[in-house]
């Protein structure tokens, strides 16, 4: 044996028996405690409550709070914002509760806890999984001190469908690079350890498919396949789960008829049995009670078929705690399903340590040094930069020059409000730096930069309505329509470039926030046709929280480029980027549709029987619209261009067993240094069960300095051709593939290659 192997198997050994010493001390400990608990406080700690003075994130809050903890009624908290009220809420739980048994203290920290980040879809097409950990053990090292230890994040559920509204929050449609993310996400909230005071367990959510819901209605039902769904939807929340996560959320949807969080064959089968997942299964909030609506029977039926089915605790919905008491007693629950529930739930507490200081978390001095902290700032700003997709460029009208007369338009342009995104509650969207100021500090002459509004970002007041629910998102301004875009023709006439800055308003995407027609409001269109009727160069500048169809805008502007809600640093970010000092890097991980027509509209959709050929009227294609998405998943461009040459296999035979590589020389033949992420693609030529039209299998983020070439080389394996067949194996079948690699999904090269 090798001298390296030899220290490598002493170390897992050593590793392997510290840790089941661990898990045998934690179960000793755990035992005891139960054993002392009564009924009521073992269904007491299966109890999540929020007390609804943060932001309200569903439509019921809890009541009688401070007196269930004294009872021993509850098992966490969440919503509750400020070391302040997390100690306060802490004290009660163990200096006046029988049991003195701590509480967890939850929060949708989603993009970051109060310095935001990017939303995550915006994230996401950074594909830069490092920088993606980061952000998030930053956000962990800020809701750590701030009291936290339970983060509902991350959001992994495949989306498709951007009318659903929460598209905004995960990682785009693939299945590879949504499990990428998933895993860093974990990696940076996690840490090495959860008994670490800067780390603090994950939550993944939704559990499972809640993006495949009909008609991208939010809480729709879904329904596919298990073939789909173990090859394109249960990847990430698997990636998740292998990177170590802690807990995981049940999703409002139902899956085969049955409410995830009643649904054995998820909660149990897959997740504990096949899966082998040992921690925490949260309902979502009061997703128990909802089961009612879904007509699955009354409050105690449900609350029992939940706890049957595998789901620990009950977010606000109390149904557990109301019901559970009688359904053991009428022996529809047992004791054992009950104490899994309890043990799982004091299992987390234990691996945060909170049995050991309950106030580990709770530290004014911690809080004061690292909320908003400029150190978390500046990762806010670099990860905003790479999160923007640079979607057309032409004669290089961006980068902008410092010098250049710009008149800046637009309901977005200098705006506050909206720059957080959706899911930020604990953010303060008053302390965001709008897009005017982030321009404004990048050049010396201030007075270069004109602003107009010239739009409302809609001037629908029912949709307006709708966007203000968590304050003023959408000012209705009291000008017309026609003044507002006089004001920024004005502005325009001295100017030698426009920048347009439209979008969303935050809260136009997000949970419940799912729309039909996701183009851009006709007050923005019309504003953006009036700036290209001057024949200036425009720049339009997007965000959105999903992506919009932009088919009727991208004609006339000289540039567009994606920004997403960029989060507490956008304005900087943006200008960073408009004005080059930041070359732009993100590539998209969700197609941008050419029509609402198309949706679902995805790069791997399968080939079919009639494949779509112009000339063939009996072939699977729209008589009025393409096939394509305006942008394809993996698109983006960078002020300097990327060529791809030389793309070769090592060998054009792959045996079982053993590997072959593909590779490429990337060069940089423009004039900027800038990042390029490399994609590799395969194609299964010949499969037992239809395959995609190519698969996403690896990718690589790159800097290349101007005029430098790398050779980018992508291992392929009998593992990289695996796939669930009909039979749910995960298997390789041996043929013929085509290996690709290129800068987005439709422009690739490729080869093809036997798999023996
Ligand atoms: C409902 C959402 O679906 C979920 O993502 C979130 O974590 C909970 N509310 C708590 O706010």
């Amino acid at each position: 044996m090798k001298k390296h192997v030899f220290y490598l198997s002493i170390y897992f050994l050593a590793s392997t028996l510290y840790s089941s010493a661990q898990d045998t001390k934690m179960k000793t400990f755990i035992d005891a405690l139960m054993a002392k608990m009564t009924l009521e406080e073992k269904i007491g700690q299966l109890n999540l409550v929020t007390p609804g003075f943060g932001i309200p994130t569903g439509s019921v809050v809890s009541t009688d709070v401070e007196k269930k903890i004294k009872e021993g009624n509850v098992g966490g908290l969440f919503g509750v914002i400020g070391v302040e009220k997390i100690k306060k809420a802490q004290e009660i739980a163990v200096k006046e509760s029988r049991l003195k048994i701590p509480l967890i203290f939850g929060l949708d920290v989603v993009h970051g806890y109060k310095t935001i980040f990017p939303t995550p879809l915006g994230i996401s097409s950074s594909w830069d999984t490092a920088l993606i950990r980061r952000s998030a053990a930053a956000a962990a090292k800020e809701a750590t001190s701030d009291g936290l230890n339970w983060a509902f994040s991350p959001m992994v559920d495949i989306a498709r469908d951007p009318r659903w509204g929460r598209v905004v929050e995960g990682s785009g449609e693939d299945p590879f690079l949504g499990s990428q993310i998933a895993s860093s996400m974990v990696k940076g909230y996690q840490g090495a350890s959860l008994a670490d005071k800067y780390t603090l367990i994950a939550c993944v959510k939704h559990f499972a498919a809640y993006g495949a819901a009909e008609g991208g209605r939010d809480y729709n039902s879904v329904d596919m396949s298990k073939i789909k769904m173990y090859n394109e939807y249960l990847p990430p929340y698997k990636a998740a789960l292998d990177a170590g996560a802690a807990s995981i959320m049940s999703s409002f949807n139902d899956f085969d008829g049955v409410p995830a969080s009643a649904n054995k064959w998820l909660l149990t089968d897959l997740l504990r049995k096949e899966w082998g997942f040992k921690g925490l299964v949260v309902s979502d909030y009061t997703s128990i009670n909802e089961m009612v609506s879904h007509r699955m029977g009354d409050l105690k039926q449900v609350s029992a078929m939940a706890l049957r089915a595998g789901l620990d605790m009950d977010m606000v919905g109390e149904g557990y705690l109301t019901t559970l008491k009688q359904s053991l007693n009428e022996k529809t629950v047992s004791l054992q399903q009950l104490n899994n529930a309890c043990r799982n739930v004091l299992e987390a507490k234990y691996k945060l340590g909170l049995f050991d200081d309950p106030f580990r978390y709770i530290d004014e001095q911690r809080a004061a040094a690292n909320v908003l902290s400029t150190e978390a700032k500046s990762v806010a700003r670099e990860v905003a930069t790479k999160s923007f997709v640079l979607l057309k460029n032409n004669s290089q009208v961006l980068p902008l020059k410092k010098t250049a007369r710009i008149a800046l338009v637009g309901p977005l342009a200098n705006d506050k409000s909206n720059m957080l995104g959706t899911w930020a509650v604990a953010g303060e969207p008053q302390m965001s730096i709008p897009v005017f100021s982030g321009m404004q500090g990048l050049i010396s002459d201030k007075s270069l930069i004109r602003y107009a509004k010239g739009a409302n970002i809609t001037d629908d007041t029912t949709l307006a309505k709708r966007a203000n629910v968590f304050g003023m998102r959408v000012e209705i301004d009291k000008r017309s329509p026609n003044e507002m875009i006089a004001e920024a023709l004005t502005i325009s006439n001295n100017a030698d470039i426009i920048v347009a800055v439209v979008g969303e308003a935050s809260e136009m995407t997000g949970e419940a926030a799912s729309r039909a027609d996701i183009t851009l409001p006709s007050a923005q269109q019309l504003l953006l046709q009036s700036l290209y009727a001057t024949r200036k160069p425009v720049v339009v500048v997007v965000m959105s929280g999903r992506p919009l169809v932009l088919t009727n805008i991208v004609d006339g502007a000289a540039a567009v480029m994606q920004v997403w809600h960029a989060g507490i640093e956008a304005g900087n970010a943006i200008a960073d980027v408009l004005y080059g000092d930041v070359n732009p890097s993100g590539k998209l991980s969700m197609s941008f549709p050419y029509s609402v027509g198309q949706i679902p509209v995805y790069y791997s959709q399968k080939n079919t029987g009639r494949p779509q050929n112009p000339d063939n009227k009996f072939s699977s294609k729209y008589l009025d619209i393409p096939n394509e998405p305006l942008f394809p998943f993996g698109y983006g461009l960078s002020y300097t261009n990327f060529s791809y040459s030389n793309f070769k296999l090592s060998s054009n035979v792959l045996a079982k067993g053993s590997s072959i590589t593909a590779s490429v020389t990337l060069s940089n033949t423009g004039k900027f240094d800038g990042e390029e992420v490399v994609q590799f693609y395969t194609q299964d030529l010949v499969r037992s069960i239809t395959p995609p039209e190519k698969e996403l299998k690896g990718f690589q983020k790159v800097f290349l300095k101007a005029g430098d070439s790398k050779e980018i080389v992508f291992k392929i394996s009998e593992e990289t051709l695996k796939f669930w067949n009909a039979t749910l194996k995960y298997v390789a079948e041996p043929g013929k593939f085509d290996a690709m690699i290129g800068g987005n999904s439709q422009d690739v090269l490729k080869a093809g290659f036997d798999f023996k």
